[in-house]
């Protein structure tokens, strides 16, 4: 009896993997993490998986604080039922919105943050969807729509960032902004709390994604006001730590994955991707 309960505590040592949360992106669908799922029972078998099925497709397009919102009461009931932690992996938008979460939840236990090719400086470019949806706009002139009040009404106008009307960026930015202290935000000093609490942060893009722009944006990188792309330590949100960047980043708690040849639909799609970086940053 004893050597069975043993036995019992080292099978389930051995296969204490910390449960995942996925989160999906514009326009997806809890079913987009179906091949992660899939190579994480592969590899770890018995890891308890969720994927949040809520605010999907074309929900996705309404403001993101609302996603936020719907999307916290479900996180922290999985939060609740595993104590130990447990690891966030957010798509595309996706990453954005769980900015939003990590720092506005004061008591999560997330682990590990995984950030699949998301816009976490901010967007500055369109894409075949962008055209779709605002046909009368081009990149340089949207700033007219999504800086108004109008245009927080869309998720886009959330991390919208246009280089060359920043102010108008400040002004009007009520999400990406106040949360990258891009404006003066009355709670960063709370959201800075609450991010901090994670262990660690995986960021992975690469230059052919071609939807992120720029790609490195989902580094933390972004455009200055010539265009050209300065990396993560240049910006003002990390020189000032404005939410904990340079703080993980000086623990050694960041990795960074910079993967050629993945377009933005495929980095939820290739094995490669999945097995070796993915389920890599899980424990
Ligand atoms: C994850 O995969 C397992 C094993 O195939 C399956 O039983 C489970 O329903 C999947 N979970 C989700 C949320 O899709
Ligand atoms: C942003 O708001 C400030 C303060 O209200 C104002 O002075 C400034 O002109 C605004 N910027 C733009 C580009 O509208
Ligand atoms: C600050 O946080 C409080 C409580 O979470 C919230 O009600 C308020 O809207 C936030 N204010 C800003 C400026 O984000
Ligand atoms: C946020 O930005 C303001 C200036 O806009 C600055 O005074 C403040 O120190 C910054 N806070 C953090 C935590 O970076
Ligand atoms: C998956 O990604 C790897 C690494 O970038 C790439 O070499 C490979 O061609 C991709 N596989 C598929 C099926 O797209």
């Amino acid at each position: 009896m004893e050597y069975l309960f043993l036995f019992i505590c080292i099978l389930n040592f051995s296969y204490s993997y910390k449960p995942v949360v996925f989160i999906h992106g514009l326009m997806g669908h809890s079913s987009d993490g179906r091949l992660i799922n899939e190579t994480i029972q592969k590899l770890h078998p018995g890891t308890p998986y969720y994927a949040v099925n809520a605010f999907t497709r074309l929900d996705t397009i309404l403001p993101l604080w609302e996603e936020v919102e719907i999307v916290k009461p479900h996180l922290r009931q999985y939060m609740k039922a595993h104590p130990e932690g447990i690891h966030l992996i957010c798509y595309s938008q996706g990453g954005v919105v769980c900015r939003g979460l990590l720092s506005t939840l004061p008591d999560h236990n997330v682990d590990t943050f995984i950030a699949l090719s998301s816009p976490l400086a901010g967007q500055f470019g369109d894409w075949k969807l962008f055209h779709k949806l605002f046909p009368n706009f081009v990149k340089d002139n949207v700033y007219k729509l999504l800086y108004t009040k109008f245009g927080q009404s869309v998720f886009l106008g959330n991390y919208w960032k246009d280089p060359h009307h920043l102010s108008l960026y400040r002004n009007f930015s009520n999400f990406l902004a106040p949360l990258n202290n891009d404006s003066i935000s009355a709670n960063i000093t709370e959201y800075k709390q609450n991010f901090l609490r994670l262990k660690k942060m995986v960021l992975i893009g690469g230059p052919d994604d071609g939807v992120i722009s720029p790609w490195q944006s989902s580094q933390f990188g972004f455009y200055d006001d010539k265009e050209v792309v300065q990396g993560m330590a240049k910006q003002r949100f990390y020189r000032e730590d404005s939410f904990g960047l340079r703080t993980m980043h000086g623990q050694n708690r960041i990795r960074i994955y910079e993967i050629p040849d993945i377009r933005h639909s495929q980095w939820v799609q290739n094995l490669t991707v999945i097995q070796n970086v993915i389920v890599k940053a899980l424990s």
